[in-house]
């Protein structure tokens, strides 16, 4: 499948500039074959045709195949001195990038996918929260989610009401922002970077900026790659492995409302690279 214009005009990750080595290295994004070189702090990205832009922000490389119409989105709490910068490592998943987002806002499925750390199945109801499409900057936020959580991060010492919001900055990059056990006034966040490599394969980069004292860098990597990788069995089960907008075709309950807002915009932009096609529909 050769990406649409809604999809080559954006911005993606490619992996932590810790990842790269000096010298050539290779990398895939929407179905094409990069060449990355680094020497020292600078890099060069080609593919077939001229040089492509490159970013180095929030401590990944960055790069587009189109012209996108905003910069790398902002993330002012990468300014925030005291905070930790954590880098969990890339996770391949054969999963549509878009399944990848969608599952990072469902808080529904923390009791059953998550057992007994980020819920419980004795409470499994999602408390009302708003959604909402912020026009000015093109964001999708989701506020005022709360969620009884028996082992909420790394530094947890017993259960809580963890508060959450949801900030979808563009089509495969989405961040947390939750409440951290140490400071209930402020927010950690979790992002989750997704490099598209097909449309039903897709590279995770999960990435902290979190408030936390206590752990190691090893208890926080190793506390989010434990969530992920129990997020990546039921990704990669998935039917169909592409998202698909047509509505009625999986049915939202109220637990969706992310989730519901989330396709509308994809639709809206046009996005199809890692949407699910139905010819017989059409
Ligand atoms: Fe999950």
């Amino acid at each position: 499948m050769t990406a649409e214009p809604a999809a080559l005009d954006q911005w993606y990750v490619l992996g932590a500039i810790g990842d790269f080595p000096q010298g050539q290295s290779s990398r895939r994004l929407l179905g094409t074959n990069l060449a990355v070189t680094r020497a020292g702090d600078r890099f060069t990205i080609e593919s077939n045709g001229p040089p492509a832009a490159v970013r180095t922000d929030y401590g990944h490389l960055w790069t587009t195949l189109g012209t996108p119409a905003r910069p790398v989105f902002d993330l002012p709490e990468s300014r925030e001195s005291d905070r930790r910068a954590v880098y969990c490592g890339a996770v391949t998943v054969r999963a549509s990038g878009l399944r990848l987002i969608e599952n990072f806002l469902d808080l529904a499925h923390f009791p059953y996918v998550h057992t007994d750390i980020l819920g419980t199945e004795a409470r499994p109801e999602v408390a009302k929260y708003e959604v909402e499409q912020r026009r000015d900057v093109d964001e999708l936020w989701a506020t005022k989610c709360e969620f009884f959580q028996p082992k909420a991060a790394a530094a947890s010492e017993g259960g809580q009401i963890s508060r959450y919001m949801y900030r979808v900055v563009s089509p495969f990059n989405v961040m947390l922002y939750k409440t951290p056990p140490a400071a209930p006034d402020r927010w950690d966040v979790i992002a989750l970077f997704v490099q598209p490599v097909e449309p039903d394969l897709s590279i995770a980069h999960p990435y902290m900026l979190v408030i936390d004292d206590i752990s190691t860098d090893a208890e926080l990597i190793g506390f989010q790659q434990m969530i992920f990788l129990q997020d990546k069995i039921v990704l990669e089960n998935q039917r169909p492995k592409l998202l698909p907008l047509q509505p009625g075709r999986e049915t939202p309950t109220r637990a969706d409302l992310s989730s519901v807002l989330y396709r509308r915009w994809l639709k809206e932009k046009q996005l199809r690279y890692g949407v699910e096609e139905r010819t017989d529909l059409a």
